[in-house]
Formats: C-alpha cells, structure tokens, sequence
C-alpha cells in the first residue's frame, strides 16, 4: 500500500492490502505456475503463513498448522472445491479472502449464503429492462461471481454455504460436477476455464453443516480450522491482527502492551473452554461465542475508547468496557456469569489483576 497516498477506503481487499507482498513474490518465483494461478503453489503457501521473498518480509496471514494450508492449496490443484469449517471467529473468511488473492489476484468474487440466496445468485440472471427491450442477450445477461470465475479461470468464494436452501446446494452440485454453467436462453454452454474453483467456508454453530447433502459435500475437500492449540499462539494472532487492523483505523493510541493482551487472551480461553487455565476449576460458558476474532475487535475497540477520550494508553477501564460487550451478550444470564468469573476466578489472581477486577466489578454493576 502505498503511504503517499492517503487511503480513504474503509477496508482494502487482501490483494490490495498486500499488494508489495504479492509483488515481491511474484517476482521471486521460481517455481511452475499451475494453469490459471498466478503464483506457485509454494510461493501462495509463503504468502499465507510467512516468510521471504527477495528481500520483502512476508508476513503471516494465517497463524497455525501449516500442514492445514499445504492440505488447502493442495485441494485447489484437483478438480475439487475447497470448504473450510470450523468455530466462528477460527478465520475462515480470512484464509479464503487470502488464498483467493494469492491464487487469482481478486478476492471480491464472493456469494454470501443466507437463506434468501436463490439459484439466480449462483448461476446468472438478467438485467430486466434490457432483456424486455431486446430479448435475451450477452449484454442482458447478469453473471454471477461463480460464471465470472469460471469464464476467468478464477476462484470465487461462497460464504456461509450451509445457510443456503437445498435448491440453491443443489445448483452448485451440477456446477461443481460439470464444471459448466448452460445458459439455455443463449443457446451455449459457459465451460470453466482451467484454474476455475470454489472455497466455500461454513460455521460449525450455524445451520449445520452436517446438513449439507452428502452429494455436496463429496465435491469439496473439507477442513476443519481449529481454535488456536495454545494460548502463545493465541496471543501472537491477536498481536499481531490488532496491530494491523488498528493501524488502518488511525486510532491515535499506543498498542495494548503484552499483559493487557495475555490477560484478554487468558479471559477468552477460560470462558470458552469452562475450565480455568491450570485446569483446576470450572467456569460457567457465556451465551455468546468468545473466539480469537472477538479478543481482536474488543482490542482494537477499547483502543478506540483510550485514543479518543483516553489518555492514549490502553487503561484497565478501557479493557473493562471491552470485555462487558463481548462477554455480556445476553444481559441477564451473561452478566451473572461473568460476576462469577470475577470474583471466583479474576479477584483471586492477585495484585497484578486486581485494577482490571475493579474496573470489571464496578462496569458489570
Ligand atoms: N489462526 C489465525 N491466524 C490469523 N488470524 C486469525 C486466526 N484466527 C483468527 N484470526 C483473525 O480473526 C479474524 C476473524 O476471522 P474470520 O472473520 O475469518 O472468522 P470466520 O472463521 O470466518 O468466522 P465466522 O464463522 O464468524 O464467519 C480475522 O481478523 C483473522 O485475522
Ligand atoms: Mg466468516
């Protein structure tokens, strides 16, 4: 991204954000390029978890098993789609916006599952007026991501697959099979171009995903993207995503340093699991899910709060706020249990939690 000029979008898309990154790898290349990709496969596997590129630093974009990305590229070499699942907040999207930009160069072909996604979204449909006014035509046709990236030899990106009716899975299964799209109103057939494939990615505590029709799931190559194994790992993710994703806000505030961070990260993975870290007690779950991603907005938010009517350093009272909106979702059951986590858990941890028990205590009410 370049820094003379100022950017005014308020989210960059992965090709654009790590455009110098992609740049450098592009170059340094050495290795055969698949027929449709736009670098090696080694060179997406680098893009996606770290490394060099010339003398560019890549940075790392998924953090975790780097076996599970070789698994992913690996899939977009063969004939069969790709479906990342897993808890909310485990990056899914990311990884598929990433590996998309590394592959194609174009992240923003994407159909967003809903359960008011039609056929039509998948397939193509027309512009009204024009198709009344001269009957069908190329011109009256409206491509869908997936047409687009077939006609590309691109990849386009379905989210949240598992929230769309079985009508609109079934389409995707002839798709994915036949790797053509007919348009019988032009009388031709659309025919994916090599390099065309699918990363569709679904949440394990939506709709299930155990819904899905086996014959769908049989054309994807599915894994699963864990929550973080360890809690440094944890901390690295939120490290270094609040560090990135608050420097495109401008928030005029100093980054949490490493306790505030531990702290948040040590909270998250003792309400999510119900155990204390040691193991030795049982905590009550909130209602609402507290994944890596929520540790990361609750940060960059109280970073918000400090930078604009703060100090500009993170306080405890900043984290406080922070953590009531994430954990107290549902503002009776949530705000008891996080009382107990308070006063069973945080208010015995000792001097160096007590300013963010009291400033917890006393937001909580
Ligand atoms: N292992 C990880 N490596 C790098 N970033 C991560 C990791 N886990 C979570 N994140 C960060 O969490 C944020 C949210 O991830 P994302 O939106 O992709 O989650 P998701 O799995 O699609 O969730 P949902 O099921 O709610 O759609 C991203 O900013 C991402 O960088
Ligand atoms: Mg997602």
């Amino acid at each position: 991204m370049g820094m003379d000029q100022k950017q005014t979008v308020l989210r960059l898309s992965a090709e654009k954000l790590y455009a110098q990154e992609l740049e450098a790898l592009r170059e340094s290349d050495r290795d055969a390029k698949p027929a449709g990709w736009q670098l090696s496969p080694k060179a997406v596997l680098t893009f996606i978890t770290g490394g060099k590129a010339g003398g560019t630093l890549i940075t790392p974009k998924y953090i975790g098993n780097k076996r599970l990305i070789e698994m992913a590229i690996a899939t977009l070499l063969t004939d069969r789609a790709l479906l990342l699942i897993g808890e909310p907040g485990t990056a899914k999207s990311w990884l598929s916006e990433n590996l998309t930009a590394a592959i194609h160069g174009d992240s923003s072909k994407v159909v967003q599952g809903t359960a008011g996604t039609s056929e039509e979204h998948v397939r193509y449909s027309w512009n009204y007026a024009l198709l009344l006014a001269q009957g069908p035509s190329d011109q009256a046709l409206i491509r869908s991501p997936i047409l687009r990236a077939m006609e590309s030899g691109g990849i386009a990106r379905f989210e949240e697959i598992s929230r769309c009716a079985s009508e609109v899975q079934d389409a995707l299964i002839s798709i994915l099979s036949e790797k053509t799209i007919s348009i019988p109103e032009l009388g031709r057939e659309v025919a994916a171009e090599r390099g065309f494939s699918i990363i569709a990615t679904a949440n394990t505590r939506d709709r299930g995903v155990n819904e899905m029709s086996a014959a769908l799931k049989r054309r994807f190559n599915i894994l699963v993207l864990p929550s973080p194994s360890s809690i440094e790992t944890e901390i690295d993710i939120v490290r270094r995503r609040v560090a990135e994703i608050s420097a495109n806000y401008e928030l005029k505030a100093a980054q949490p340093d490493d306790e505030a961070i531990r702290k948040v990260v040590t909270i998250f993975r003792e309400l999510r699991s119900g155990l204390t870290l040691d193991g030795k007690e049982k905590i009550k779950p909130p209602s609402g899910v507290i994944s890596t991603a929520e540790a990361i907005s609750l940060l960059t938010g109280s970073m918000a709060l400090a930078g604009s009517f703060g100090s500009g350093q993170l306080s405890d009272e900043d984290v406080a706020a922070g953590l009531q909106g994430a954990i107290v979702k549902d503002e009776e059951k949530d705000r008891i249990v996080w009382k107990e986590y308070l006063e069973n858990v945080m208010k015995k941890r000792g001097a160096s939690w007590r300013s963010l028990y009291s400033a917890c205590t006393e937001m909580n009410g």
